[in-house]
């Protein structure tokens, strides 16, 4: 049985010291739970892609302590990656750019470019320092879930998804619910102009302030590979739709203000985006464990995060 840890000072020392180790730490971050393995150690990576059951040629995002640390992972970084860096670090954004050597094939799915991020969660931030003064460089981690399905929320979600997988020597540090509850905005930055390739908390318009400039709006042409743009991903047992009205016994999800249909289950009644995305991944696990066979989820209105969380459900509504 691997070891669940709430998160303390001396828990966040001694998961860096198992990730050197070469052992598998799932962590807390505001977006989601990622699972995390020292970005070096290629017998580890091999071990966090089958425990996942994600095949090989999906890249991992490394995570880093601060922006000092980018520099190893990438090279001929653009002005205004820095200046999306130094704004939104420690923060919801993974930026895409050529690799150094660091970057092995192993981590970036043989493609040149890597994907790194800063989180902002006080405790991870301790990990991923302590990691770094013991002599490691980065920690790889996707979302803590099996290939395909919802990203996790809680640590108890972690359990859930993929207890079973792991080694009696990984570690589950439980550092509470995920403040934003989606996955990080991806910026690529390989090109005079950057492109958003997965829309997150950090939204269009908050990155055209900080660039003043122009922000690629048209399709990805080229074969970059963003598991997320897969059409079906994000998804729970349960189907999803995003139309029609629920009938006895089906589950439904909208924001306050819209009644909830006769006999329906209400799954979530979120006041605002921040709440929709904060809720969404955890009440869609909540009508797979009540064996919902459908849920009809009115999708949000509004400001920027909505782009996020109908990025999303279109999605598990695909799945
Ligand atoms: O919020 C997040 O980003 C969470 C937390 C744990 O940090 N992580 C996460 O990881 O969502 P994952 O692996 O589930 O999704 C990361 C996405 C994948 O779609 C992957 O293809 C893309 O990032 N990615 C990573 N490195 C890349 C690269 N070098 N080029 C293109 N896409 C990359
Ligand atoms: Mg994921």
């Amino acid at each position: 049985m691997n070891t669940l840890l709430k998160c303390t000072n001396s828990s966040v020392i001694q998961a860096a010291q198992a990730l050197l180790s070469g052992d598998l730490v799932a962590f807390p971050t505001e977006t989601v739970y990622g699972l995390g393995v020292d970005a070096l150690n290629e017998n580890a990576v091999s071990r966090l892609y089958s425990v996942k059951n994600r095949p090989k040629n999906h890249p991992l995002i490394v995570h880093i302590s601060s922006i000092n640390s980018l520099d190893k992972w990438a090279r001929d970084i653009p002005e205004f990656a820095i200046q999306l860096a130094e704004n939104f670090w420690p923060g919801p954004m993974t930026l895409v750019l050529p690799r150094t050597n660091l970057a092995k094939n192993f981590i970036t799915g043989s493609q040149d470019c890597v994907g790194v991020r800063v989180p902002d969660q006080e405790f991870t931030i301790s990990l991923l320092r302590e990691f770094e003064s013991l002599g490691g460089f980065g920690v790889a981690a996707p979302s803590a879930n099996r290939f395909g399905k919802l990203s996790p929320t809680s640590a108890s979600d972690v359990v859930e998804e993929l207890g079973e997988y792991l080694a009696d020597e990984d570690l589950i540090l439980d550092g509470g619910i995920c403040r934003v509850g989606l996955e990080s905005t991806i910026i690529d930055c390989r090109q005079d102009i950057p492109r958003i390739l997965r829309p997150g908390a950090i939204t269009e318009n908050m990155i055209k302030e900080v660039i003043c400039g122009q922000l690629a709006s048209d399709e990805v042409t080229d074969n970059i590979r963003v598991s997320g743009l897969l059409n079906a991903h994000y998804s729970p047992k349960a189907k999803v739709f995003l139309t029609g009205i629920p009938t006895e016994g089906e589950g439904f999800i909208a924001s306050k203000g819209i009644k909830t249909p006769q006999g329906a289950i209400r799954l979530a009644t979120p006041d605002n985006n921040i709440q929709f995305a904060q809720l969404l991944y955890s009440s869609l696990r909540l009508a797979d464990k009540m064996n919902l066979k459908k849920v009809f989820v009115v999708p949000p209105t509004g400001d920027g995060l909505s782009a996020a969380i109908n990025d999303r459900l279109t999605k598990a509504a695909a799945g």
